[in-house]
């Protein structure tokens, strides 16, 4: 039964099985866990810190979310549709557990800075090819 986004408990939830399907994704799991190599233990607890920063105003994460994402496509091309996928997978995920104001924020949130996010690193990437 999906449930209204309250508590921390339930931003764990979110990301926690978003992660679950990304790592068990073809294509993004890879990304992830072979390419990125991501200490999990570290990343979770910056996910949720980050989510429920965005759904509460909590002011746990204090990281700048872009950077590490135009490193991880000199290394391995993030194309428009890693993130229109990585998209699909997050709002199915919301689907799943969730319904309410605050489902629909988040969804709404994440397609926003994943839209910006995907410019920004499409000019790295075009960078890169004038560079080479
Ligand atoms: C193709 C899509 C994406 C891929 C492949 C991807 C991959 C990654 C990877 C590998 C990391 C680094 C983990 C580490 O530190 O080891 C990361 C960090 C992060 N990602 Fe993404 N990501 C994607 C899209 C997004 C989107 C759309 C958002 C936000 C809506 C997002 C938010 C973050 C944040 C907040 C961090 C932590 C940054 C920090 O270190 O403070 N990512 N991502």
């Amino acid at each position: 039964m999906p449930k209204l986004i309250e508590t921390r408990a339930d931003v764990e939830l979110m990301v926690n099985q978003f992660y679950q399907k990304i790592r068990q994704d073809a294509e993004l799991g890879p990304i992830f866990d072979e390419i990125a190599q991501v200490d999990w233990d570290v990343h979770l607890p910056k996910m949720y810190d980050f989510w429920e920063g965005i759904l509460f105003g909590t002011l746990n994460y204090a990281g700048r979310p872009m950077p590490p994402h135009f490193r991880l496509t000199q290394k391995h091309t993030l194309t428009p549709a890693h993130f229109d996928h990585w998209l699909a997978l997050f709002f199915e995920n919301i689907d799943e557990l969730f319904e309410g104001d605050k489902a629909q924020e988040v969804k709404y949130r994440a397609y926003s800075i994943a839209t910006i996010m995907n410019n920004r690193v499409q000019q790295v990437n075009a960078q890169m090819e004038f560079e080479n």
